[in-house]
């Protein structure tokens, strides 16, 4: 996208890299400006000091799993109502288009608040009796369960799977992200799941450091907080993880990988990924 675009809305900010547009960046795609391609470079090259896959491959990687995760939650658990808090910029295997292909009445609500996010989602969305996107800030879970147009969707009162990918670690300490994970928790039916990724620093400490360094330095608009297994565990308190666990995002049920098979990205070691079920029993 071009920054002087006279049809940009006035919120959407083209000088400041987001992470939602570096994001599209690394997955290949064009809804960025020139500041956001100068910092997926940046952050590529950042890897590579430290000797790792670049930031493309974590991304691709990521998104891969989003899809076998929600093919997963719509065929084997029979959840048909989806919740995406950051869900990012519309891309290849949406979780309203995936989860449709397996349960043609599944219902998707997407969470963001990037201004360009909400633009495309909502232009994507616009003829959709069954997919909405909402702006509200995953700082205020209350907002986001309280939503009118999200409560007209979803129905609380039934299993949810609420998606969390690739945003968690854009939510420092400070802003007590276990705490807005379980008041979604407690908002959610029996039955409900969870499925996060998370970039960790359990692997390689001295260079998750490097990278969240990175951040701060190309001023993108959120930090990047890597964290423990034992720290992102720790968000599932509540949901019993399902096999194969707390894992690789690329490691996690890849038979549920559709025909054909793509190409193979490096095992990137910067995120792990899980889907946990929220039980009567485990709820603290
Ligand atoms: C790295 S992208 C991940 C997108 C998608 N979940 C995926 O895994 O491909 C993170 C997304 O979270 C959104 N985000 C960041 N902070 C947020 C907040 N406080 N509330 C809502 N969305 C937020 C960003 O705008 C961005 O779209």
């Amino acid at each position: 996208m071009a920054d002087d675009d006279p049809g940009l809305p006035p919120t959407v900010d083209p000088f400041v890299p987001h992470v939602a547009r570096v994001w599209n960046v690394q997955l290949g795609g064009k809804d960025n400006f020139a500041v956001d391609r100068a910092a997926a470079r940046a952050l590529n090259e950042a890897y590579a000091r430290v000797g790792a896959p670049g930031g493309d491959a974590v991304a691709v990687e990521n998104r891969r799993f989003i899809g076998r995760a929600v093919r997963y939650l719509a065929g084997e658990a029979g959840i048909d109502q989806f919740l995406d808090i950051g869900s990012g910029l519309p891309s290849q295997g949406n979780v309203h288009e995936v989860a449709r292909e397996v349960n043609p009445a599944a219902r998707t609500v997407y969470v963001d608040n990037d201004p360009l996010v909400l633009t495309h989602g909502r232009v994507l969305l616009a003829d959709d009796d069954t997919s909405i996107i909402v702006n509200r800030d995953m700082y205020d879970p209350g907002s986001i369960l309280d939503d009118p147009d999200l409560r007209a969707m979803i129905d609380l009162d039934r299993p949810v799977a609420v998606l969390i990918v690739a945003m968690l670690h854009l939510i420092p300490d400070a802003a007590r992200p276990e705490a807005i994970v379980a008041h979604i928790r407690d908002a959610l039916a029996p039955g409900s799941y969870l499925a996060l990724t998370h970039t960790t620093s359990e692997h390689r400490p001295e260079a998750a450091a490097a990278l969240a360094q990175e951040f701060t330095r190309l001023g993108i608009n959120t930090p990047m907080v890597p964290r423990s297994v034992e720290q992102i565990s720790r968000f599932f308190a509540g949901f019993d993880l399902v096999e194969p666990g707390l894992i690789s995002p690329a490691a996690w049920r890849p038979e549920l990988t559709p025909a054909p098979a793509p190409a193979p990205v490096p095992d990137t070691r910067w995120m792990l990924a899980g889907v946990g079920c929220l039980s009567e029993v485990s709820r603290p």
